[in-house]
């Protein structure tokens, strides 16, 4: 395939990316009731690039309780790096676009640190995901400890080296990268936006200095307790290219709110 097919394919177009990462939320009812909440409360002509990122299970409900006109596609919240075979419970990339994502969280820190998630495997994983056409939201971010000892640049750095390791050049178009600070998800205390600029800004650095023009491409969007009440001052930012959210991203209302903000910022 060529890059500029590839990029069609899979490149986001719009100005920020909103995407909602249910975790372990929603059953597959609750999923169909949730995209008509959410439909109704998302004004249109919203102008950004939105995902629903429901659990394995509920991926199919979404995908048949959307209709073409929406706004939003769907995206899945990992993935295996093989493409079949005996990984009991695991779900591969040919599976996630069959099921109709174009997109998938790969490294988030639940997964690294509560299932063992390596560098190694989110690298795995990010070639597989390419390879079968789903973009790749890669997640890094640091600890509280890591922090506090001044080594957050450090740490999300050889996140992003090593989750791109030897990944072909053409085969990034379409990247996003989420910085999550580990101590800001799910705590209510979002990163402060001027810090979050500064990470982005040596993120987007490393990569121009090591993939050209895939620095200047990719999305670097922010992660960690983002709300109704503080996404414009994200969304403000032209560093920030959007929000992977967790918690708000459960109510329909409050993230259809999130989008308009994207939109409009
Ligand atoms: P949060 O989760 O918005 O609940 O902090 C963000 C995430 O884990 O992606």
């Amino acid at each position: 395939m060529t890059e500029e097919a590839r990029r069609t394919r899979t490149a986001f177009v719009k100005p920020r990316l909103i995407a909602g990462n249910w975790k372990m939320h929603l059953t597959a009812t609750e999923a169909a009731a949730f995209v008509r909440a959410f439909r109704r409360a998302l004004p249109p002509g919203v102008d950004a690039d939105i995902l629903l990122i429901p659990p394995f299970t509920a991926l199919d409900a979404v995908r048949r309780a959307r209709r073409d006109d929406d706004a939003f596609g769907l995206g899945a919240q990992d993935l295996h790096w093989e493409p079949e075979g005996a990984y009991t419970g695991a779900v591969s990339g040919p599976m996630l676009k069959d099921a109709g994502c174009r997109a998938v969280i790969i490294g988030h820190s639940e997964r690294r640190r509560l299932f063992g998630d390596t560098d190694a495997d989110v690298n795995r994983k990010l070639k597989a995901a390419v390879r079968h056409d789903l973009a790749p939201i890669l997640c890094v971010g640091e600890t509280p400890e890591e922090r506090d000892a001044g080594r957050t640049e450090q740490v999300v750095g050889t996140q992003l080296r090593r989750g791109l390791h030897d990944v072909a050049l053409d085969q990034l178009a379409g990247l996003t990268i989420a910085y999550e600070p580990v101590w800001a998800i799910g705590t209510g205390q979002a990163a402060d936006v001027r810090q979050v600029e500064a990470v982005h800004a040596s993120l987007r650095a490393m990569l121009t200095a090591e993939w050209g023009a895939v620095g200047g491409d990719a999305r670097i969007i922010y992660g960690g307790s983002v709300s109704t009440h503080n996404a414009r001052d994200f969304f403000g930012s032209p560093e920030i290219n959007g929000a992977l959210v967790g918690k708000t991203c459960l109510d329909p209302d409050g993230f259809a709110t999130l989008c308009q903000f994207a939109s409009s910022a």
